[in-house]
């Protein structure tokens, strides 16, 4: 049997506003098997974002439970912040929708900067952030702040953070969908490369190139799986 990454068992995440209550996440039971690449599509607003927040441990879920390479991640689990800082520092890579860079720091500052607060020396993060600087094909802006750097160039500098640990599951939000067709290209060819890797891989997505690139493709609608097909 194939070892599992993640399993979620009645995932329910709800947000209360005034008199409604909205169900982001409603009753997904998701399994996940290390190495899968799965995309995730549906129309705005189904969820998505929660559930890799969920899964993440961004976000507490309102009931359920995640289990994510057999440790269980929920607070009302017993996992503790600390717990779950190191957890997601050693385990995970995010690449949110929106980049989220340090504005105040450079390319190579932001790279780094994962590997210096879990103790590397400064040396050894730079080298690390400047390999992946490499690898995403931005070397030469290592010293450019985020304001000074395009969407897409902004983006693969978000996957070069997320591998700064060289961690064995990614969490994309949406990687191209801010950018437009050619500079998404790049952005393609990182998952590929993750993907060859063998990492665990959970892309939201729309973009035809990404949902190719998938083993597995879920459709959330309203918080829940509609569809689950493995290719
Ligand atoms: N902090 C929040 N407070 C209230 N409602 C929220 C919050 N975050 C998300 N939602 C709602 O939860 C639902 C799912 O949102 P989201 O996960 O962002 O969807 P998607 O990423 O698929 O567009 C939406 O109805 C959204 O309005
Ligand atoms: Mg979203």
């Amino acid at each position: 049997m194939k070892e599992k990454a993640i399993s979620t068992f009645s995932l329910c995440k709800e947000y209360r506003i005034g008199d409604s209550i909205i169900k982001a996440i409603n009753n997904i039971d998701l399994e996940v098997t290390i190495g899968e690449f799965i995309s995730i599509y549906g129309p705005s607003g189904a969820g998505k974002t929660t559930l890799l927040n969920l899964i993440g441990a961004i976000d507490t879920p309102t009931s359920g439970k995640i289990i994510v390479f057999g440790h269980h991640i929920n607070a009302y689990d017993g996992a503790d912040e600390d717990f779950l800082a190191t957890f997601r520092a050693t385990n995970m890579g995010f690449v949110f929708q929106s980049y989220n860079l340090i504005s105040t720091l450079t390319a190579l500052e932001n790279v780094a900067f994962p590997n210096e607060l879990a103790g590397w020396s400064g040396e050894r993060s730079q080298k690390r952030a400047k390999e992946l600087l490499k690898l995403v094909g931005l070397l030469h802006r290592a010293d450019h702040l985020p304001i000074q750097l395009s969407g897409g160039e902004q983006q693969r500098i978000a996957f070069a953070r997320a591998l700064a640990n060289n961690p064995p599951l990614f969490l994309v939000d949406e990687p191209t969908g801010n950018l437009d067709v050619e500079t998404g290209l790049e952005i393609i060819r990182i998952l590929e490369k993750l993907k060859v890797e063998g990492k665990t891989i959970i892309a939201t997505t729309h973009d035809e190139r990404i949902l190719g690139l998938a083993n597995r493709i879920l459709h959330l609608r309203n918080g829940r799986i509609v569809t689950d097909v493995g290719k």
